[in-house]
C-alpha cells in the first residue's frame, strides 16, 4: 500500500491544475482497502474522502483537497465463465478501461469496442455508465463487486440492481460514497455484433478502406476520438464536460421549427438527447475563452485548460456557457464532470 501525505495531484487527473492532497493511499488489494476503510473509524474519522479512477472526470476547484483520496491499484483480468456464445471477463478496478477494451479485441471478444480510448479505469465504468458510439457498458456488465464504506463487507450488485440509465448509476444516486467498486465482471461476445450505424463510425471504415471487424472498429473509433478530442497531455480537459440533456419530443420539436437541423438521438422513455456540443456551437462558443479556459474548438461539449486556469476559470466559463445555451434555447445544461472543492 502506497501512502502519502501533501501529495501533489497534478498526475492524478486529466484538467492539469496544481492541486495537493492531505493525503493520498493507493491499495492494490480487497483486504488493503479494508484496512484503508478502519481507518477511517480511527485516525481519520470525520475526514472527508475521494476515491479517484484516472482522475478523468474531476476538477479541483481549489489548489488543496483537505482529506483523503484514495486510488484502487487492483488490476488483473481472469476469464472467470464461459459458455458456447459469451466469455465472462473479471477485471480489478484499478485496470485502464482501454487496456481492457484492447485485451477484448485481441481476443476476437466482442462488446468493448466502440468504448476504446474512453479515458479512465474499470471501476469508474461501472460507476460511470461510460458509453460512446451507441454502445453503453452498463449493457455488458454481469456483476459489480464491492465494499462497503461503513462495515468494510463485501456486496455483489447484479446490473438489474444498479439503476443503470444514460451516464447514471446507483453508485452515483442513492449509494453514493457508500460502496467502493472492487472488481467488474463484463459479458462479451464470441461471436460479436459490431454496431457501427452510430455517427460517422461507418463513414471512417469507408475512409480507412477497411471490412468491418473488431479491430478495424476500434481503429476507426480511436481515429475519430483523436480527431475531436484533446489530448489531455497537450490541453488539459476531462472529456465532455456536461451530460447531453434528455428532453421531451415536444421540446425537440420546438426547437427544430428554428433548427430544422438539429441532431438528436433517440432515448429512454420515448424522450430525445440533444447534443450540448451542438446547443454549445449554436451559442457561438465553440473555440472562444474566457480568461484561461475555453471551449475546445473542435468539440463543444469539451473545456480546456489552455494553461495556468484555475478550476474556478474552468468553473465560471461552465456557468457562463450553460446560462448562454439556458437564454438561447430554454433547456439546462448540467456538468459531467465532478467538482472536488
Ligand atoms: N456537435 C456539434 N458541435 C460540437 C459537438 C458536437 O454540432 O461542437 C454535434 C455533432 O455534429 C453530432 C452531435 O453533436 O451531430 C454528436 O456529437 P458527438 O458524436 O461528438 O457526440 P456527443 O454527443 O457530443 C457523446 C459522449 C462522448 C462520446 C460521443 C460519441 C456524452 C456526454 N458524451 O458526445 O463521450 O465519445 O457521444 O458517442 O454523452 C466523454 O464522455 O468524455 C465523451 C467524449
Amino acid at each position: 500500500m502506497k501512502r502519502h501525505a501533501d501529495y501533489s495531484l497534478q498526475s492524478c487527473h486529466t484538467f492539469g491544475m496544481e492541486v495537493c492532497a492531505a493525503h493520498f493511499v493507493e491499495y492494490a488489494s480487497v483486504e488493503e482497502l479494508c484496512e484503508v476503510l478502519s481507518a477511517f473509524r480511527g485516525e481519520w474519522a470525520g475526514m472527508p474522502w475521494l476515491h479517484i479512477g484516472a482522475g478523468s472526470n474531476l476538477l479541483f476547484t481549489s489548489d488543496c483537497y483537505r482529506g483523503v483520496v484514495l486510488h484502487s491499484a487492483i488490476r488483473g483480468m481472469e476469464v472467470v465463465g464461459e459458455d458456447e456464445e459469451c466469455v465472462s471477463l473479471r477485471a480489478g478496478a484499478g485496470v485502464v478501461w482501454d487496456e481492457l477494451v484492447a485485451h477484448c479485441v485481441s481476443q476476437g471478444w466482442g462488446g468493448v469496442e466502440n468504448l476504446s480510448l474512453i479515458p479512465g479505469e474499470v471501476g469508474a465504468s461501472a460507476v460511470q455508465n461510460i458509453g460512446a458510439y451507441g454502445v453503453e457498458v452498463a449493457d455488458l456488465i454481469e456483476k459489480v463487486e464491492t465494499i462497503g464504506v461503513a462495515d468494510g463487507k463485501e456486496r455483489t450488485f447484479r446490473p438489474t440492481e444498479c439503476d443503470y440509465a444514460y451516464r447514471w448509476s446507483i453508485f452515483k444516486g442513492e449509494l453514493r460514497g457508500k460502496y467502493i467498486v472492487t472488481h467488474v465482471t463484463y459479458r462479451l461476445q464470441k461471436h460479436p455484433v459490431l454496431h457501427i450505424d452510430y455517427g460517422n463510425v461507418r463513414k471512417e471504415l469507408e475512409r480507412m478502406g477497411e471490412q468491418p471487424s473488431l479491430e478495424s472498429v476500434r481503429r476507426a473509433i480511436c481515429n475519430i476520438r483523436n480527431e475531436k478530442l484533446p489530448d489531455p497531455k497537450v490541453l488539459g480537459n476531462a472529456g465532455s464536460f456536461f451530460v447531453n440533456p434528455v428532453v421531451s419530443r415536444s421540446v425537440m420539436e420546438r426547437i427544430r421549427e428554428d433548427w430544422p437541423e438539429v441532431p438528436y438521438y433517440e432515448a429512454e422513455d420515448g424522450r430525445v438527447k440533444i447534443p450540448a456540443g451542438w446547443l454549445i456551437e449554436q451559442c457561438g462558443w465553440k473555440g472562444r475563452s474566457l480568461g484561461r479556459a475555453a471551449v475546445h474548438d473542435k468539440q463543444a461539449l469539451v473545456l480546456v485548460n489552455l494553461g495556468g486556469a484555475t478550476g474556478r476559470e474552468v468553473v465560471e466559463l461552465s456557468r457562463v456557457v450553460a446560462g448562454a445555451v439556458k437564454e438561447k434555447f430554454d433547456i439546462e445544461i448540467h456538468p459531467e464532470v465532478n467538482f472536488i472543492s
